[in-house]
């Protein structure tokens, strides 16, 4: 690196084996950013690392459990070694999503509403938390909620209830970072063409279509594009936001 040159952002992205956390972890990589690739599936995670650097790029791939303190303190110190003591932008992908049984409220086994809760809302907590002493002025965090907090989405509650619950926590985050420069926001994806939601039904290529402004189906690109944004120079002064990426399926 000469001494014009800007050093290389350390982005640390959660649930990244695959879906839409690796093609976050892609998108960026592809910016020059270099990637911690975070997820409990170890074997995707060093896949999506792998894919990084055959194109050029610099990837950790790291074995974490977002829904443990010990884990999210690990990874961060993980991250920030390999960010020369720094972390950038955390994207808090992780989730439970395609795997939920849907259920109407009164049938929803307790013990997979506490995982929902523990993976999709403690998460994004403890990693930030863990995360916190290495994040500087200029440093964003980018939080995956979901457009259905906006739609409601019948024999969902404790998924839609824990991405509601990343807004909230969105806002609170961004109130007590926002005086160290770090901004928060949060993206609110519509149904998103990814390895997991293909396989939640048979149309999944034309689901909702006809109901979006923009007559598509939602690619990772789409998604992307909001996190490099929010992540950026030009969103310095965003903070506490919800953006809804649905093709204008939903104004709110
Ligand atoms: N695709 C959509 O239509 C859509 C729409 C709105 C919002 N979103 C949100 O976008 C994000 C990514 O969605 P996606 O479609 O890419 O889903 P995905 O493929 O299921 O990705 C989620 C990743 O998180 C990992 N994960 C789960 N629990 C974890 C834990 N305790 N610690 C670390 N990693 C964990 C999963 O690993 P395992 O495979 O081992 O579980 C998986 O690799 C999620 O937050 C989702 O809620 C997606």
């Amino acid at each position: 690196m000469t001494e014009t040159q800007t050093p290389a952002r350390t982005v640390l992205v959660t649930g990244a084996a695959g879906g839409l956390g690796r093609a976050f972890a892609e998108g960026f990589a592809a910016q020059g950013d270099r990637i911690v690739v975070a997820d409990r599936n170890v074997a995707g995670a060093e896949e999506t690392a792998g894919l990084i650097r055959s194109a050029g790029g610099e990837a950790l791939a790291v074995e974490a459990d977002v829904t443990s303190a010990e884990s999210t303190k690990a990874l961060a110190a993980a991250a920030a070694a390999f960010g020369d003591g720094r972390i950038d932008v955390v994207v808090n992908n992780a989730a439970i999503y395609a795997t939920i049984i849907r259920s109407p409220f009164e049938d929803i086994d307790v013990d997979e509403w506490d995982a929902v809760m523990a993976v999709n809302l403690k998460g994004p907590w403890l990693v930030t938390r863990a995360c916190s002493p290495y994040l500087g002025a200029g440093s964003a965090v980018i939080n995956l909620s979901s457009a259905t907090v906006m739609s409601g989405s019948a024999q969902w509650a404790h998924y839609v209830a824990s991405k509601g619950g990343v807004i909230a926590l969105t806002r609170v985050l961004a109130k007590e970072l926002g005086a160290r420069e770090i901004t928060v926001n949060a993206i609110a994806p519509g149904f998103t063409l990814t390895e997991a939601s293909l396989g939640l039904i048979d149309n999944a290529a034309s689901y909702g279509v006809d109901r979006g402004s923009l007559k598509r189906a939602s690619e990772p690109a789409d998604i992307v594009g909001a996190a490099l944004f929010l992540a950026g120079p030009g969103s310095r002064y965003i903070t506490g936001q919800t953006l809804v990426v649905d093709g204008g399926r939903q104004f709110i």
